[in-house]
């Protein structure tokens, strides 16, 4: 039997109703049905189009997983992000607009011709991706030490038609795979969540994205900072430029803490909420 999408509708919503509501259930209930290929003008204005069989039940079985508390996006099995799609699964982190705004602020500061360029933690490859599409001549190296988040990356790039090399590599290994000032900006997003963070986080994020891109030892919430500013001191030319997407209660922590190991113009920015969430720097070797 062929469902309309007026039943489908209410389907959806009494499915969801459990963990959705208000503007964000409207907005889940338009983005499934435009994977299925209606637009939100036809869902407004057709209610009694038909829905095929088999896309009721491929529905039904991307809702039970909606109603599981998995994160639409995983559902989907893309995010959009500085206007491209990336695929995403539970390998990897889904994108956040944040760090939209860190790609920017990058795009913006990076004056090197032909910058070369790593981002470490690449994840779903969404910066690295960014970049080598945003800046002129870049030449992208992505790291990770999640074998499974470098292949979704890779898929990425090539989804995007952008040119970007993959590492794959933690970044407290010994032996690190570039030489001695040959990189104008080192960028990450490294994992920045404390144990104590947990208590403030939602189960779709804690039940579904992966704990190796977000957990840090309360003991050392900048463990992952320390380490990285320590190689873009080893990797970085003179002038070359340092970017974090940092955790807004370690701002001033940051800032302190790159400036403590010699970086100059070490500047603490805010997103669009107006918390503290990027930190840049400038290497001059002494
Ligand atoms: C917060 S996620 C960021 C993902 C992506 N860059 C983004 O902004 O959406 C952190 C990433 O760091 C990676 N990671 C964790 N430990 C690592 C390590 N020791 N060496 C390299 N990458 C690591 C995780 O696999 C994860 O993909």
């Amino acid at each position: 039997m062929d469902r309309t999408l007026a039943d489908i509708q209410a389907e959806m919503r009494s499915q969801l109703a459990p963990i959705y509501s208000g503007r964000e259930l409207q907005q889940i209930v338009f983005e499934l049905l435009e994977h299925f290929g209606f637009t939100r003008v036809q869902t407004i204005a057709y209610p009694d189009a038909k829905i095929s069989e088999t896309d009721y039940q491929r529905l039904q079985a991307m809702l039970k997983r909606l109603a599981d508390g998995e994160p639409l996006q995983y559902v989907l099995g893309e995010e959009q992000f500085m206007g491209m799609s990336f695929g995403v699964c539970r390998d990897v982190l889904i994108p956040r607009p944040e760090t939209e705004e860190l790609v920017r602020l990058i795009a913006d500061r990076c004056k090197a011709p032909s910058p070369r360029i790593v981002d470490v933690g690449t994840g779903s490859g969404c910066i690295a991706v960014s970049l080598a599409k945003l800046i002129d001549g870049a030449q992208v190296t992505a790291i990770d030490v999640s074998e499974a988040a470098i292949a979704v990356a890779r898929r990425n790039a090539e989804r995007n038609d952008a040119q970007v090399e993959f590492v794959c590599k933690s970044i407290f290994d010994d032996n690190q795979p570039f030489a001695p000032s040959s990189l104008d900006v080192v960028v990450s997003n490294p994992p920045y969540v404390t144990e104590s963070d947990k208590q403030q986080m939602s189960r779709n994020v804690l039940d579904f994205e992966p704990h190796l891109a977000l957990f840090v030892p309360d003991s050392d919430p900048l463990l992952f900072y320390r380490r990285i500013a320590e190689l873009a001191a080893q990797w970085l030319k003179n002038g070359g430029m340092l970017f974090f997407e940092i955790n807004e209660r370690f701002g001033k922590d940051t800032v302190q803490l790159l400036e403590n190991m010699q970086y100059s113009n070490v500047e603490l920015h805010q997103d669009f909420y107006g918390k503290d969430r990027m930190v840049s720097a400038v290497w001059n070797a002494k």
